[in-house]
Formats: C-alpha cells, sequence, structure tokens
C-alpha cells in the first residue's frame, strides 16, 4: 500500500489541532524565521528553497522569494524595508518586498550558511556557515570580514548590544569577538551547539544536542543552565523585553525559560515534529514557530497555547462556507498563496478565479515567472490534476511555486470538484464564500 500524501497527514493534523491558526505554503520544513519590528510581516525560509513573505494577521503569503539553490537556512529582517535569506548554497540575498528578483547577492562563504544576524546599529548584517567561519557584511556594501577560528561547522550567531559578536558551532565552542574580527574569548561547552541568543544586557544564551541552554557572560564565564532534554535544541529567541528565551526542539516542543530563575515556566506543545525557528512579535504577545509541518504556526506567548479560530487568518475564513467538505480540506494547502474570486487582496500565487478553460500565466497584472510565461497549457481538472500528481518542479519546471504534490488520486479528484464549484460562475460571491 501506497503511503498518504503530505496533504494526507496535514488534513489529519487539523483534527488533532482544530484551533491553530497556521499558514501553509512551504512545500518542506520551515527551517527559519525572523519578524518585521512593525510585527505585521514574517519571513519565513524553508528546506523547499523558497523564502516566504506573510501578513501575520491574515496569513496570507505575500510573496515567494525564489532564487536559492538549497535549503533556506536563515533569514533576516533588515531595519531598512529589506529582507535577508541565506542558503545551504552559500549564498546571502538581499530582497525588498515586491520585487521578484533580489536587489543584492552575497557570495564568499565556501559551505552552507546556518545563521544570520543583524547589528544593533542596522548597518552590518553577519553569517555563521559550515566552511568555518563568520562574516561580517558591511550593508553599504564593501568586502566583508572574515571570521576564523572554530574547527568546522559555524551554525549560529548573535550581535552583542555593544556591536560585538558571538558564534557558536559543531566544535562545542562559543566564541566572541569584537567588532573588527578579533576573538576575546572562547567557551567550551560539554555538546555541539546549534543555537545562540544575545540579551540587551548582553547575556549569552547557547544550547544543543545535549539540549541543556547555558548562560555566559560577556567574558565567556558559565553563569548558569537549565536542562530540557531529551531532544536537541534547535533555535534560540529572547523574549523582547529579554525577560524570556524560547527554546525550540527536534522533539517538537517550544520551552518557554524565565532568565531571571533559570526555569522553564511552560512548554508549547505542537505536533510531535521537530520545531526548526521560533520568533516573537515585537510586543511580546506571541510566537510565530516553523517546523516539520511545513507549517509558520502562533502561539500566545502568554500561556503557550496555540492562537485560537478567533484569530485565524482570513484566507481560511474564506474556506468556511465549504465547511466539512473533503476537497476544501485539500485546498488548505493552497489558500495562503491563492483566492478563489477575482476581488480577494492579492496574494503570492495568482487568483485561481475561473482556472479552469484559462491559459497558463492569463491573469492580467500578476507577475508570472518566465517559465511560466513560456508554457503552453490550458488549466483543466486534468491538467490541475497532473500538477500535483508529479509536482509543479516537473510539470512546469522553472516556476515559483514551492513543490508539492498529492499523492492520493481521491484527495486530487475531490481538489478538482471543489475547484470548478468555488472559482466557476457559478461560485459564491464574495460575502458569502469570501468575507473581506
Ligand atoms: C506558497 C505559495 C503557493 C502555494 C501553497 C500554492 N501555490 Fe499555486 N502558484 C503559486 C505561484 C507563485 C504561482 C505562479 C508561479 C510562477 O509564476 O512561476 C502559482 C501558480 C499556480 C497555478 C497556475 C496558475 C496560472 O495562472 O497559470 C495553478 C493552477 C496553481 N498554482 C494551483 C495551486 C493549487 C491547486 C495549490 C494547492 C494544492 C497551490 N497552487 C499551492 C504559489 C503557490
Amino acid at each position: 500500500m501506497r503511503a498518504k500524501g503530505f496533504l494526507g497527514v496535514i488534513a489529519a493534523l487539523l483534527f488533532v489541532l482544530p484551533a491553530t491558526a497556521q499558514m501553509r505554503g512551504h512545500g518542506g520544513p520551515v527551517r527559519a524565521l525572523a519578524i518585521t519590528g512593525d510585527g505585521r510581516l514574517a519571513v519565513s525560509g524553508g528546506f523547499d528553497q523558497a523564502a516566504i513573505i506573510w501578513g501575520l494577521d491574515t496569513g496570507a503569503a505575500l510573496s515567494i522569494l525564489r532564487f536559492h539553490d538549497g535549503a533556506v537556512n536563515a533569514v533576516a529582517v533588515l531595519p531598512d524595508g529589506r529582507f535577508a535569506s541565506a542558503s545551504e548554497d552559500g549564498r546571502i540575498a538581499l530582497w525588498r518586498l515586491g520585487q521578484a528578483e533580489p536587489e543584492r547577492v552575497l557570495e564568499g562563504h565556501a559551505g552552507p550558511i546556518a545563521g544570520l544576524a543583524v547589528s544593533p546599529d542596522g548597518r552590518r548584517l553577519a553569517s555563521a556557515a559550515w566552511d568555518g567561519t563568520a562574516r561580517i557584511w558591511p550593508l553599504a556594501g564593501g568586502p566583508a570580514r572574515v571570521l576564523e577560528g572554530h574547527k568546522g561547522n559555524v551554525n549560529a550567531v548573535a550581535f552583542l548590544p555593544d556591536g560585538g559578536l558571538v558564534t557558536a558551532g559543531a566544535d562545542a565552542s562559543v566564541r566572541i569577538w569584537t567588532t573588527d574580527g578579533q576573538t576575546t574569548a572562547t567557551a567550551l561547552l560539554p555538546s555541539a551547539l546549534s543555537a545562540l541568543a544575545v540579551t540587551a544586557d548582553g547575556e549569552i544564551a547557547a544550547a544543543g544536542a545535549d539540549a541543556t541552554v547555558r548562560f555566559l557572560g560577556r567574558d565567556g564565564s558559565m553563569r548558569g543552565q537549565v536542562e530540557l532534554g531529551p531532544a536537541p535544541v534547535i533555535a534560540l529567541a529572547p523574549s523582547p523585553d529579554g525577560t524570556r528565551i524560547a527554546a525550540a526542539s527536534a522533539g517538537g516542543t517550544v520551552a518557554m525559560i524565565e532568565r531571571a530563575g533559570r526555569k522553564v515556566l511552560f512548554n508549547l506543545v505542537g505536533p510531535g515534529l521537530p520545531v526548526w525557528s521560533v520568533a516573537w512579535r515585537p510586543d511580546g504577545s506571541e510566537l510565530v514557530t516553523g517546523g516539520g509541518d511545513r507549517l509558520v504556526r502562533r502561539w500566545n506567548a502568554g500561556n503557550g497555547e496555540p492562537i485560537g479560530p478567533l484569530a485565524m487568518p482570513r484566507p481560511a475564513d474564506a474556506l468556511a462556507s465549504f465547511h466539512g467538505e473533503r476537497g476544501a480540506e485539500v485546498f488548505r494547502a493552497c489558500v495562503a498563496c491563492h483566492s478563489l474570486t477575482p476581488d480577494e487582496a492579492p496574494r503570492a500565487g495568482p487568483t485561481l478565479a475561473g482556472i479552469f478553460g484559462r491559459r497558463i500565466a492569463a491573469v492580467p497584472g500578476y507577475r508570472y515567472s518566465d517559465a511560466l510565461k513560456a508554457m503552453d497549457i490550458v488549466w483543466t481538472p486534468e491538467t490541475v490534476a497532473r500538477l500535483f500528481e508529479v509536482g509543479p518542479a516537473r510539470y512546469t519546471p522553472g516556476t515559483r511555486m514551492p513543490e508539492q504534490t498529492i499523492n492520493s488520486a481521491e484527495d486530487r479528484d475531490a481538489l478538482m470538484r471543489f475547484l470548478a464549484k468555488a472559482t466557476g460562475e457559478t461560485a459564491a460571491h464574495p460575502g458569502t464564500a469570501a468575507p473581506n
């Protein structure tokens, strides 16, 4: 018997966690997350090689950034409104919202990049890579400073409040550097490290394989620790006010640590998949996580509960009138990027209104990839079903749509019946199907 496709798995999860505000769009685990200073947008990086910019309150994917030839392992928000993505392909791309191509590409690392950080003054970007180096890139241009000293992969990087840098690596060491790249201190910890967080008072938190978060001073001295166990810690994020640290684990939980008491206040309990990334909304009210379930999820940072149905993003509301239909459930994998009626707000993908009988790349004003514009396909229930049977990467090579397949023929049929009903001329009008 064939294993059920991931859409089946996700649909199953929906029944387990019906009240979670969740954003679907990535075709693979969500590896990295960052949130803008005004708290309105998030950028996520995925193993599917894409970065996605999200409207956090609507749950809509606004833009898909496709450039990298490898997993997007790290993302950052720059204070001038730009976004940075860094990849397994060793490159960093700088993006502006609304532009389909990167504005600048930073090249130099000779291995996958695993971490990014922005300096407190917003003028420099730091990267940590598996070529054994960290680099500091002046955002105004000019050559990067190369920081050498780690033995093996450098996995994490963070700036200190005074502009100095901290790095952590597979060699179990935390290194502390001056603004001009001299090592000032090195702390050797008991296990390989994958995550770092620095608070405004300059305290450093580091964690990794042995599932213990260790706190260090600016000089590398040990100040305390919190044991989480058993699953390795993958990501750390300090709360905006610095009182707490969120620690995401390969076991699928996020521990909320009170820094002063060095203790766990509570755990956010997800569906038991690795949580790869975690970020705070700037007012400290919410945590946003990305994980192995390919979702970006929102949580109440005060009590660890998933954000409930009242805060469900609008794209999900659009499906409310189709409640209980299998095809509508399958469409949940599409709704963050595609609207069903012509007058809904733009999302990362073209509207699917009138999709059947429409030529490929034909929505006026939507900026399609050159690849799609050059193809000769008419969308019918057969061709759209085929698109998700073999996957967009094979059926429409060069497309910006993240790779995803629907393995079950039944699910594809249900989706086609749903699309025929929801996007055709007899589709329900906005206000019933898609309250705006
Ligand atoms: C993360 C965002 C995202 C998700 C999720 C997504 N798509 Fe797309 N889709 C896109 C983008 C972007 C394009 C345009 C690609 C291009 O220009 O290369 C697209 C294009 C398409 C097209 C071709 C449209 C045209 O006008 O030619 C169809 C059909 C389509 N998607 C259907 C779906 C369906 C059905 C699903 C869910 C199973 C889905 N998409 C999931 C982003 C997405």
